[in-house]
């Protein structure tokens, strides 16, 4: 059984369906902690409902990362929960070299395309943007650049004639929810864990 530390910005449906699995039996892990960098995300209560740790960090004054000090503090109650695995779970902020010295090839990533297509925000807009006809879900080892490491699992979605930036963000959801688990037997494997 493999420790895990969930990080996560928002609605918290993939760290809802990673803690499904580990319940089912399927997923040979525990969460130990989640935390967010958001007060109100429902990732913190859907950890509650769960029965998981969880803690609000107060990122400080940058928007797109955490301040060098808070990513100490990250590091340091991953380190406490005995974290052997970091699960970004809609994590919107770029990790720096605190979290990647602290957890070398450790840290996983879910994104909403084909990577590396369309990195950063809201990647589900860009693709229908770009009137492609398939994007999908990827799930990576986090790197010192944005939605950018080495891939674990890649599953592709269709966009369909019709489709809204939120249907097609839905479509995608689905697919991710079934694509972390997975992936994350696989990173286990792969420690030679499971
Ligand atoms: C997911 O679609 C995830 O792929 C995306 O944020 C959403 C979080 O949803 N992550 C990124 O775009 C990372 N660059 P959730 O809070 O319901 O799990």
């Amino acid at each position: 059984m493999v420790n895990i530390g969930i990080v996560g910005s928002g609605k918290g449906s993939n760290c809802r369906a990673i803690l499904q699995s580990i319940r089912d039996g399927k997923l040979d892990a525990k969460a130990t902690v989640v935390i967010s960098d958001v007060l109100e995300a429902p990732i913190l209560q859907i950890a509650g409902e769960f029965g998981v740790p969880n803690a609000y960090l107060p990122p400080g004054h940058f928007r797109t990362r955490l301040e060098p000090i808070v990513e100490e503090q990250l590091v340091e109650m991953l380190r406490n929960a005995g974290a052997e695995v970091v699960v970004l779970a809609g994590f919107m902020r770029v990790l720096k070299e605190p979290m990647l010295e602290a957890f070398p090839r450790q840290i996983i990533n879910i994104h909403p395309s084909l990577l590396p297509k369309f990195p950063g925000l809201e990647a589900w807009k860009q693709a229908l943007a770009a009137n492609d006809k398939w994007t999908g879900v990827t799930v990576h080892y986090v790197d010192a650049q944005v939605d950018h490491g080495d891939i674990i699992l890649q599953r592709e979605v269709p966009i369909l004639p019709g489709d809204t930036p939120e249907s097609l963000h839905a479509r995608i959801q689905a697919v991710e929810h079934e694509l972390y688990p997975e992936a994350l037997a696989q990173v286990f494997r792969d420690m030679g864990r499971s």
